[in-house]
């Protein structure tokens, strides 16, 4: 098996509904261990940098919003195949096409507000997740 760290956000939308727990719980309890964690109100220029991939996106100025509104949770988490195996957790971006029991069937409100994020990629984890946390701050 290949341990690896991915990068993962608890949303505004999940952090509003007090959603914290069950969703790191869901996260140890298949193998995925928090091994950085941190609450955070995202700044738009973090906001913005983070998802920049997605600038000439029609929906960017309302993900900025909706990301900048509340509190998030930035995670590394780590594990046995842990960049796919959080999006497998996760389910598809849009609830409506998610698998049952994935993160955003249970939990997303749509689209946009879908609860989690988790990197796509080693090269998108490697990016997300030192954008958040300095080496110090990762520990396993
Ligand atoms: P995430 O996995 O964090 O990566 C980019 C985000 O953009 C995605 O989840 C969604 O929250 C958001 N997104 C993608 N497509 C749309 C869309 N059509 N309308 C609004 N938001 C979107």
């Amino acid at each position: 098996m290949l341990v690896e760290r991915t990068f993962s956000i608890i949303k505004p939308d999940a952090v509003e509904r007090n959603l914290i727990g069950t969703i790191v719980s869901r996260f140890e309890s298949e193998g995925l261990r928090p091994v950085a964690m941190r609450r955070s109100l995202l700044s738009r220029s973090e906001a913005e940098g983070f998802y920049a991939e997605h600038s000439e996106r029609p929906f960017f100025g309302e993900l900025v919003d909706f990301m900048t509104r509340s509190p998030v949770v930035l995670m590394v988490l780590e594990g046995d195949n842990a960049i796919l195996k959080n999006r497998e957790i996760m389910g598809a971006t849009n609830p409506a096409d998610a698998a049952d029991n994935t993160l955003r069937k249970l939990h997303a409100n749509s689209i946009g507000e879908n609860s989690v994020h988790g990197s796509d990629s080693p090269v998108s984890a490697a990016r997300e997740l030192n954008w958040f946390f300095k080496g110090s701050e990762v520990s396993s």
